[in-house]
């Protein structure tokens, strides 16, 4: 898989995309992660990304030519899936979407910045809006970020035991049973006995029991 990431603000991204299992994801190669920086596709002296809106509102507007000529020379390499663009008004990012994007061989994230990018861009190239929580962010390139690590670590191969991320939260629709790990007795505080037991049906009954439970309390939203 490749994901192509459009910012004029790549630093931002440097340390979230290199360590930890996306650095090891692409050093197997299961994923390629390019993070392009808009400004080197502007043509004029000061590189200018960004100008002020048509209709006098407050704040910049980030301008469609380099950002349009980023995503055509792209686009004249190889095919892309989806298009997505990070705004705090796109649908709301959840385990579906990353499940979905994961399936997919190249993908390209345009990263929103300032009051947002100019509307033609959008129409026309988008073709999808992502917002990661009904929040605004400085830019979009945490929520890129955040994206792209819920895509790469569900690739098969990028977690050492696969069978983890499977079980994680909302894989199911539920929330997560606890996890304990040793000692099995800290400061008083014993781990359930059950996970102490050794009979793996009954581990499993608590667990889905435990998960139940707590997407009941904490996220009762997510059963209707
Ligand atoms: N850019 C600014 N705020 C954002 C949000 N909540 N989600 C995605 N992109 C954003």
């Amino acid at each position: 898989m490749r994901i192509d990431i459009l910012t004029v603000v790549p630093d931002l991204l440097t340390s979230p995309l290199n360590e930890s299992i996306l650095k090891r994801a692409q050093a197997k190669g299961l994923v390629e992660i390019v993070v392009h920086n808009i400004r080197d596709y502007t043509t004029d002296k000061h590189r200018q990304v960004d100008d002020y809106p048509f209709g006098g509102e407050a704040g910049m507007v980030m301008k469609p030519e380099p950002i349009f000529r980023c995503i055509e020379s792209l686009k004249a390499e190889r095919a892309y899936d989806e298009i997505i663009y990070t705004s705090p008004d796109g649908e709301q990012y959840a385990q579906r979407h990353a499940n979905h994007f994961s399936t997919l061989t190249n993908i390209m994230i345009l990263c929103g910045h300032y009051k947002g990018i100019d509307h033609r861009i959008r129409e026309h190239l988008i073709t999808r809006e992502i917002s990661i929580g009904d929040y605004v962010l400085t830019g979009g390139e945490l929520a890129a970020a955040i994206i792209t690590d819920s895509v790469v670590r569900i690739i098969p191969g990028a977690i050492g035991d696969e069978a983890s991320a499977l079980t994680d939260s909302f894989q199911d629709g539920l929330l997560a049973p606890p996890v304990y790990t040793r000692p099995a007795e800290f400061n008083g505080w014993r781990v359930p006995d059950v996970l102490l037991s050794g009979n793996f049906a009954e581990i499993s009954r608590w667990q889905e029991q435990q998960a139940f439970e707590r997407t009941e309390r904490l996220r009762p939203d997510l059963l209707k």
